[in-house]
């Protein structure tokens, strides 16, 4: 990551606390304190980038296991575009301003990977949905949740390893910054969108070694030194082993005129960790995440890096064998069910927040379809299991106990020349 020059930690500490805060005071505050920052540049022409906006995984990092490591400072901007169907002369300027940032900052994790989404409620300005598309709106996915739904026209999700890069680009697409990286602004979203900065229009998060730990001083009910240093996220474990994500080609649409592109849905979930970090010992945690067969055999240390590039849930028992003999099944475990051709069908690039104030964690997920992760999402709720065992419907049902949903919303990220307020028959 780059997250370099002067004074490293104090910088690093900085940072993370620019980007869950935001907005143009912190940021003339991090250029004072700390100065312009070598920011590798963009490219000259951004039709040479790859058409599908989600193609993240060939610009992010990996770990020594081949593991891609999702970058570690995200913002999500939740749009309104005020109009009726989109004007040519708009479509410039959302196309501009987005062409600026990739000319600004190097598509990778030490620069600057973005999406812009579209939603269902969008596309109802057209006779018809998206072609080719199933883009339904977003809906309660389990008897025990009541998530508020969204219905805004269009998210923008902005990712990089630096927090100022994160920061700075929000401030170019929805300030008023007249550079960005050297380059002048010439457009903003603002100019076309309505985007207040206030959640749940703007969400921020982190994700990666050392960031939970941290950002957990910072929201009450989480048990002080429960988080490790070391875990990526606010539970303890590490996510998103290469064995146990779909692909990007798995994920990207095959047919029609946004073949390219995929659908993303993205939630609000909070995290209730004071009982999963006091009421449950590690065997307990191993046991829910995992499975418990992975608790008995001892095949996670620590924060589950000695896994290398895969859950292991090849050796480990079927939901319901697990659950009869244990009274308890893994969150990891239950969702094999859902997958295809031995693989998962959605490629997570979920990241942790304190917005609002507590513990939580913005799902995000990219699939072909939104059906896709309806099914993943069902397999989630090990419904049968709670029915035949002594599994609850969230107790010792993998993690459910300790979520809480609070917003969905379903988007279509098109192909990268759609990108730029879309018909719906391009
Ligand atoms: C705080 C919330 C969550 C945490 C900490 C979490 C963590 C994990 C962990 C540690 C694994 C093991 C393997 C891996 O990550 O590569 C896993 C697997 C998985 N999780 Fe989650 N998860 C969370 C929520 C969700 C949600 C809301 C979904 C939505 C459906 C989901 C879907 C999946 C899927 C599809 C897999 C891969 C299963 C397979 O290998 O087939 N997770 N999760």
């Amino acid at each position: 990551m780059t997250d370099l020059t002067l004074d490293t930690t104090n910088r690093r500490e900085f940072m993370k606390a620019v980007v869950a805060v935001g907005g143009t005071a912190a940021l003339s505050a991090c250029v004072g304190r700390f100065g312009q920052t070598d920011v590798p540049t963009g490219v000259d022409d951004p039709a040479t980038l790859p058409e599908g906006q989600h193609l993240w995984d060939d610009f992010l990092a990996t770990d020594g296991h081949g593991n891609v490591s999702n970058a570690r400072h995200h913002v999500l901007r939740f749009l309104t575009y005020p109009k009726g169907r989109p004007s040519n002369t708009d479509r410039t300027i959302v196309a501009t301003a987005l062409e600026t940032l990739e000319r600004a900052y190097e598509w990778s994790n030490e620069g600057l990977l973005f999406t812009v989404g579209y939603s269902p409620a969008y596309f109802d300005r057209f006779d018809a949905g998206p072609r080719g598309v199933d883009l339904p709106a977003p809906k309660s996915l389990a008897d025990f949740e009541d998530p508020k739904l969204d219905t805004y026209d269009a998210v923008v999700h902005l990712a990089s390893d630096n927090a100022d890069v994160v920061v700075e680009a929000e401030e170019a697409l929805f300030g008023n910054r007249d550079t960005v990286n050297g380059l002048t602004v010439e457009t903003r979203l603002t100019d076309v969108f309505e985007a207040p900065s206030e959640y749940p229009a703007r969400r921020t998060g982190f994700v990666g070694e050392g960031l939970p730990a941290k950002f957990a001083e910072e929201v009450p009910d989480v048990p002080t030194d429960a988080v490790p240093e070391e875990s990526p996220l606010f539970m303890g474990f590490k996510s998103g082993f290469a064995k146990n994500q779909a692909s990007e080609n798995r994920v990207t649409i095959t047919e029609g005129p946004f073949a390219g592109g995929t659908t993303q849905h993205v939630s609000a979930l909070d995290l209730n960790l004071k009982p999963w970090y006091t009421q449950d010992d590690q065997w307990q945690r191993i046991a829910k995440m995992f499975a418990p067969t992975h608790a008995d055999d001892e095949l996670v240390a620590g924060v589950g890096t000695n896994l290398g590039a895969t859950a292991k849930m090849d050796e480990t028992l079927a939901p319901m064998a697990a659950a009869e003999q244990f009274g308890v099944v893994g969150h990891s475990q239950k969702m094999v069910s859902a997958r295809r051709d031995d693989s998962p069908v959605i490629l997570r690039r979920d990241f942790d927040t304190t917005d609002g104030g507590n513990a939580g964690l913005h799902f995000l997920a990219v699939q072909e379809t939104i059906e896709e992760f309806v099914r993943t999402r069902t397999a989630m709720n090990g419904t049968e299991i709670a029915e035949k065992t002594a599994v609850g419907q969230r107790l010792n049902n993998g993690i459910l106990q300790y979520l809480t949903t609070r917003r969905r919303g379903n988007y279509l990220l098109p192909p990268r020349s759609h990108r730029a307020l879309p018909v719906a028959d391009p």
